[in-house]
């Protein structure tokens, strides 16, 4: 069998040093919000320059409600995102008391269009939520200057894209927050739950931390209606470790995408963009391809863990059938969802093993 993912491979991997930073937090007797944590944010927060914070929250999905709520949305506000992410950001979305409105993708980088995001703002948008897909850095140039010219706020939602980049500059440091997951899958992965907002000024920094914990100040008064979102010091530790060897994970994914690109290369299937001004953090390996399912069963078949990301767009998922403004615009994002398929990929996965899974793919397209 081969897992699609394997969050006990990253674990091993950096075993000594985990288990060591374990037991210095087991050993201190402070367990949430403490030493670590304000560790964990100046090490994440320099990791993207100096003149960047951070803040750490329970998950990437409370991130995005406090990112929304310290910038002001109100309720009922609309925030323009698209309907191929994972539920989680429309989830954060409403969780801030705000308005989800999809647009479309761009059918190559699978990331926000630009023209569709503009056909989508109307007066009562504030904010625009554009996902780095898989680990493919938005156009943010474009989504930045569409913004500012129609006061709108964005918050860069990077859970599966920590230290990707874009002409040189890491996503995460062009919109006014940024959100990031660390559940134990993602390239920054905790061993539970786990998130970040990254925080260009120190204004908005002070008032999330308010915000994670009851909207407390210094005096423990509620000065605003606030959450419980607090990362521990476990979590924290932890991410204090994997932070170190995130650059070289990345760097050991975009290899093997490199080799599922030359392995797969003249198949009848899309592969993923790679541009040579961007570095993608090839969170997931997407592939498209006709009669999707089939070639979906046979993997199965041989014991190849591959996945879809997602099943459904999130317009399509019944709570939200109907409900989103936008939804009945979205030709890309339907073409997507009926061809995409997901390769196993993770820094511990085996060259022998996405050999396997490149010639079970050929195999398949021999026979049909
Ligand atoms: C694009 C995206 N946004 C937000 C989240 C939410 O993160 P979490 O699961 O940590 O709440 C995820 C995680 O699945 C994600 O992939």
């Amino acid at each position: 069998m081969i897992p699609f993912s394997d969050p006990s491979a990253s674990y091993q991997s950096h075993k000594d040093e985990i288990d060591q930073a374990i037991r210095r937090v087991l050993d201190s007797g402070w367990y949430v919000l403490g030493r670590e944590v304000e560790k964990f944010e100046e090490e994440f927060a320099s990791f993207h320059g100096t003149n960047f914070t951070s803040v750490g929250v329970a998950n990437g999905t409370d991130a995005i409600a406090l990112a929304l709520r310290c910038l002001g949305l109100e309720d009922g506000e609309e925030v323009i995102t698209v309907s191929h992410t994972a539920v989680a950001t429309v989830t954060g979305i409403e969780q801030a008391g705000c308005k989800p409105v999809f647009a479309d993708i761009d059918p190559i980088t699978r990331c926000l269009c630009s023209q569709s995001l503009q056909s989508r703002i109307s007066d009562r948008t504030k904010a625009i939520i554009p996902v780095h897909i898989f680990g493919q850095p938005c156009d943010m140039n474009s989504i930045m200057k569409i913004a500012r010219s129609n006061d709108l706020l964005v918050v860069e939602d990077c859970a599966q894209a920590h230290a990707a980049e874009t002409g040189g500059k890491k996503v995460g440091t062009f919109g006014d927050l940024a959100t990031f997951s660390c559940y134990p899958t993602k390239n920054l992965g905790a061993l539970g739950d786990g998130g970040v907002i990254l925080c260009p000024n120190l204004e908005k920094t002070e008032r999330l931390r308010q915000l994670r914990q009851y909207g407390w100040d210094k005096n423990r008064e509620s000065i605003h209606g606030g959450a419980n979102s607090r990362l521990d010091e476990l979590q924290a530790a932890v991410l204090r470790v994997k932070l170190k060897h995130l650059r070289d994970g990345n760097e050991k994914r975009r290899k093997l995408a490199d080799l599922y690109d030359d392995l797969l290369a003249g198949l009848p299937l899309t592969r993923p963009p790679r541009n040579p001004n961007e570095l993608h953090s090839m969170h997931l390996y997407a592939i498209e391809c006709d009669e999707r399912d089939n070639l979906l069963n046979h993997l199965h078949e041989r014991g190849i863990g591959a996945s879809l990301h997602y099943p459904l767009p999130v317009h399509r998922h019944q709570a939200y059938e109907g409900k989103i403004r936008g939804a009945d615009d979205l030709p890309n994002t339907e073409a997507f969802y009926d061809r995409n398929l997901t390769l196993p990929l993770f820094p511990e996965l085996k060259k022998e093993s996405v050999e396997k899974i490149a010639s079970e793919i050929q195999t398949w397209f021999d026979r049909s």
